[in-house]
């Protein structure tokens, strides 16, 4: 029986991705291969919403699809791609623009969100037309399932109702995608100010883990992170997040629960409990780092790779979009 397919994309804003992204999504994705028929897209069109520099951005695309190889996204067995190599994508994006309304878009709070400090007037147009362009990379692939983080939620049921909109219009075109909120427990915070979410957008890097940091770079921050003064090793996001999102973090990359990780450590003191925490994300992402740099030592072979999969995507995308044309009368 065939595998439930499944679509996720992620943008190449940055070089590296940051422990965060590693087991909020990373690490998800890759124990999803097992039980999904995958496509992962490199959101590259989605990049270009805001300014951005044409030399970086090739960069992080291929830097992206090295950590993610690395990390485990097998580009046998899933299609890794980059979402402009498939032309399709922005063709479905103006058909679909077509029957969203006006004010349906307008109320799409990430568009308010990332504009309340700029304001909307200097925004682009395609910052506001993203979650249109998003539903159509869901919808291309007869998508079932979404697996997005609580603030894309918005944009997948946007995309149910277009696809219920177009189906309901021209007759059964696409398949209505369903959304998976992604395990919330895989919250990683950030080491310096545990009261916010580890960011790319963080003021500064002292509590953010790169994944391409050196091992020595990493354990130092870990050893570094603002605990309290109380001394004791349990779970208590209000009173104690810092060692709360240490303890996250041990569970995270040791797979052992938190309790029997509290317990373990408990009276041991924070000194010896945070070199274990630094030893178990550099025995984990080492490995990776490594091998994303050998990735990126032969950007002609990874290029061959990610040609190879926009074919495989362009082929699913491309009879997608000729039925949305034809129905359409187009
Ligand atoms: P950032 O917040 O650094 O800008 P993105 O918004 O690009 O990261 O998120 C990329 C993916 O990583 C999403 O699936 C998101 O849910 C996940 N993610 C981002 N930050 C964290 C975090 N601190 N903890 C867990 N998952 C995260
Ligand atoms: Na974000």
């Amino acid at each position: 029986m065939a595998l439930p397919r499944l679509y996720s994309g992620m943008q190449p804003s940055s070089g590296s991705l940051h422990l965060g992204n590693y087991i909020g999504a990373l690490q998800q994705w890759r124990a999803m291969q097992d039980d999904y028929d995958a496509f992962f897209s490199i959101v590259d069109l989605h990049a270009i919403t805001v300014p951005q520099d044409p030399a970086v951005l090739r960069e992080q695309v291929r830097t992206l699809a090295a950590q993610y190889i690395a990390g485990g996204i097998d580009p046998d067995r899933s299609c890794l791609y980059v979402q402009s190599h498939v032309g399709a994508h922005a063709q479905l994006q103006w058909l679909l623009s077509t029957i969203t309304g006006f004010g349906e878009a307008s109320r799409m709070t990430q568009f308010k969100d990332k504009t309340a400090k700029g304001g909307q007037e200097a925004a682009s147009v395609g910052l506001f037309t993203y979650p249109i362009l998003m539903a159509a990379d869901i919808l291309l692939y007869d998508t079932q399932v979404v697996p997005v983080g609580d603030d894309q939620k918005q944009h997948v049921e946007l995309t149910r109702d277009l696809s219920e909109r177009f189906n309901k219009r021209f007759g059964k075109t696409f398949t209505v995608p369903k959304p998976v909120i992604l395990d919330s427990g895989a919250r990683i915070y950030d080491l310096q100010n545990p009261a916010s979410k580890m960011s790319k957008s963080a003021e500064t890097d002292k509590g953010i883990v790169w994944l391409l940091d050196e091992p020595a770079r990493t354990a130092k921050k870990i050893r570094s992170a603002v605990t309290d003064t109380e001394g004791s090793i349990r779970a208590d996001k209000a009173e104690k997040p810092g060692v709360t999102n240490l303890l996250g973090i041990l569970s995270a990359t040791t797979g052992r629960s938190v309790d029997d990780l509290s317990a373990e450590f408990d009276g041991q003191g924070y000194g010896a409990f945070k070199t274990a925490v630094a030893d178990a994300v550099v025995a984990e992402l080492a490995p990776v780092r490594e091998r994303t740099l050998e990735l990126l030592a032969d950007p002609a072979e990874l290029d061959r790779l990610l040609a190879a999969n926009a074919d495989r995507a362009a082929e699913v995308a491309d009879a997608t979009l000729r039925r949305a044309l034809e129905a359409m009368g187009l």
